[in-house]
């Protein structure tokens, strides 16, 4: 795999590798129970926290198993506003995102700008060939997002998971590069 080169700058955006700093910001979003409803594990402790952010810090993407996560800043303002993430799935070319946002960055499109940022350097430079996102079907605004980012709706299996105390249907949505680059201006 190539470098990964950081940050990387959208319109209104810049995508970074996490710092210490983030912690209080980072734990303010995953401390919270709508944050926490469609991610695997629950509410995070402060000490989790610590622990995620310590990781996204001196992430190494080399091999499968391996994840990018990448902080989202406002590029005309300091402060974490929530990650986006890429792991290296086992299988050739292939690979999952995923995205968590802080409650007062929704509804503005900051997902969707830094997730294509994310596939960008997934196709271009890391030269995966397929990327899929694995959401629980309740997760309607995750879904949308798969939608707005133009990712084909294609499986659902019913009660597939079961977590927080209830059978969950999973969703997979995915994209292949040919068809993220055919979506992309010339
Ligand atoms: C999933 C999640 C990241 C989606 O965030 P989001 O802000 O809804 O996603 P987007 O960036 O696509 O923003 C879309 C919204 O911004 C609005 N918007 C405003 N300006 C916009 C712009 N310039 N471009 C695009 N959308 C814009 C859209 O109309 C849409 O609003 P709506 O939800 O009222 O229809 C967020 O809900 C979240 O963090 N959830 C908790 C964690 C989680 O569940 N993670 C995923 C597990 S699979």
């Amino acid at each position: 795999m190539p470098d990964i080169r950081l940050p990387i700058r959208t319109e209104r955006l810049v995508l970074r590798r996490f710092e210490a700093s983030d912690l209080d910001a980072y734990h303010a979003y995953h401390s919270l129970p709508e944050t926490a409803r469609f991610l695997p594990g629950e509410v995070k402790s402060y000490t989790q926290s610590m622990e995620s952010v310590g990781k996204y810090a001196n992430f190494v993407f080399e091999k499968e198993g391996d994840w990018i996560c990448l902080a989202i800043e406002a590029a005309d303002s300091p402060g974490l506003l929530g990650e986006v993430v890429l792991k290296w799935l086992p299988g050739y070319g292939q690979a999952e995102i995923g995205w968590s946002l802080a409650p007062e960055a929704r509804g503005k499109g900051i997902a969707a700008e830094a997730a294509r940022a994310l596939l960008n350097l997934g196709f271009g430079e890391l030269r995966f060939h397929r990327i899929d996102a694995k959401l629980d079907a309740l997760n309607l605004a995750s879904a949308a997002l798969c939608e707005r980012l133009g990712m084909r709706l294609e499986s659902t299996k019913v009660e597939r998971w079961h977590y927080k105390g209830r059978w969950a249907t999973e969703v997979v949505y995915a994209i292949l590069a040919e068809e993220w680059k055919s979506r992309q201006p010339d």
